[in-house]
């Protein structure tokens, strides 16, 4: 893959430094990020967040013409610090209320409180959509941008790994294990995901469909690399990930109708049908032993738990939102056979 075009001044800062770390200077960053309109949301920003996601994914796959040393240029580090104070000052900001809310649930238990979260935040119905009203564009479109977590899902979160102990290490290694095709390379679900691209006419190659990801969706992405590429952020990463395995089994199941109503072929469905039970046994997996044993072990991480699992909900709702608006005001972007 090679760096995606710039989407304004901030990434284009962002991709200089990154072809020629010579020029990189945080001085010159922090000018870039205080000319953003006061307005500017950071959680939708296209131009910050692909900025953060070009800078995040040079701990991943990287890029062919950016020299890979670059992973750990104190330079390069030090402006991507930048971006990360300012996305995850605004997503506490976003989620403060809520998490507050689940935890003054009257004698709720961890599992109460996340289910309360779950319950709670939980974003417009775009699976429904898709069961009942998506057209062929717009399912095409929706397996484009979620290409861009799917091709390396479950990635991040085994940065978390080397950063529990005990049970927590052990039910994280468990769920990993299923997502990584428990020992079937065909199993993988990177892999199942890229035969559904494939199938439906897309390009299945990391990265393809990057530049067709509006912000919320690279915000979405990028939240999972901040919350596991820091050891502080342990308890929250875990969260995220309890959120994420919670809201995927029924909505997956009405996806797979969305996908047969649309006549596509079988191979298209199968990374769905596949999520319906994983996800359903990986919920329980991800609230009661992952989440349960980390809170256990290290109760003072428990309010951090539940701000991954607010993070996830609240920006699954934003990408969500942003493709039901544009499609029910007509303004799907078709998808061609990569980007
Ligand atoms: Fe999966
Ligand atoms: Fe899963």
């Amino acid at each position: 893959m090679r760096l995606p075009r710039p989407r304004g001044p901030l990434s284009a800062l962002t991709a200089t430094s990154l072809l020629s770390a010579v020029g990189m200077s945080t001085d010159r960053f922090t000018d870039q990020l205080d000319r953003l309109a006061p307005s500017c949301d950071v959680l939708a920003d296209e131009d910050f967040q692909l900025s953060l996601w070009m800078l995040y994914e040079l701990h991943y796959r990287g890029f062919d013409d950016v020299d890979p040393d670059l992973e750990w240029e104190p330079r390069i580090l030090a402006c991507r610090r930048l971006l990360e104070r300012r996305f995850e000052q605004e997503l506490r900001f976003r989620t403060e209320a809520s998490v507050r809310k689940a935890r003054l649930q009257d004698g709720a238990e961890l599992g109460d409180q996340l289910g309360w979260l779950v319950e709670h935040m939980e974003g417009p119905r775009l699976a429904p959509y898709i069961q009942r009203e998506a057209t062929r564009e717009q399912l095409l479109e929706f397996l484009a941008v979620r290409s861009v977590y799917h091709l390396k899902e479950s990635d991040p979160h085994s940065f978390v790994l080397p950063r529990l102990d005990g049970g927590a290490k052990v039910a994280l290694a468990e769920l990993q294990y299923d997502e990584y095709g428990a020992g079937r390379v065909s199993r993988l679900h990177q892999t199942l995901y890229g035969d559904a691209l494939e199938a439906a006419g897309l390009d299945r190659t990391y990265g393809a469909y990057v530049e067709h990801a509006p912000g919320s969706t690279l915000a979405q992405n990028n939240v999972m690399s901040l919350l596991c590429l820091h050891q502080r952020n342990r308890g929250a990463a875990l969260g995220h990930l309890a959120a994420f395995e919670s809201t995927s089994s029924a909505p997956c199941r009405k996806i797979v109708a969305g996908i047969e109503r649309l006549g596509f072929p079988d191979a298209v469905a199968a990374y769905f049908v596949e999520h319906v039970e994983a996800d359903a046994v990986h919920e329980q997996l991800a609230v009661r032993d992952l989440c349960g044993r980390l809170v256990a072990a290290e109760p003072s991480l428990h309010d951090d738990v539940l701000f991954g699992a607010a993070c996830c909900l609240y920006l699954d709702a934003l990408a969500a939102t942003h493709l039901l608006d544009g499609w029910r005001a007509g303004s799907e972007k078709p998808v061609g056979a990569g980007a």
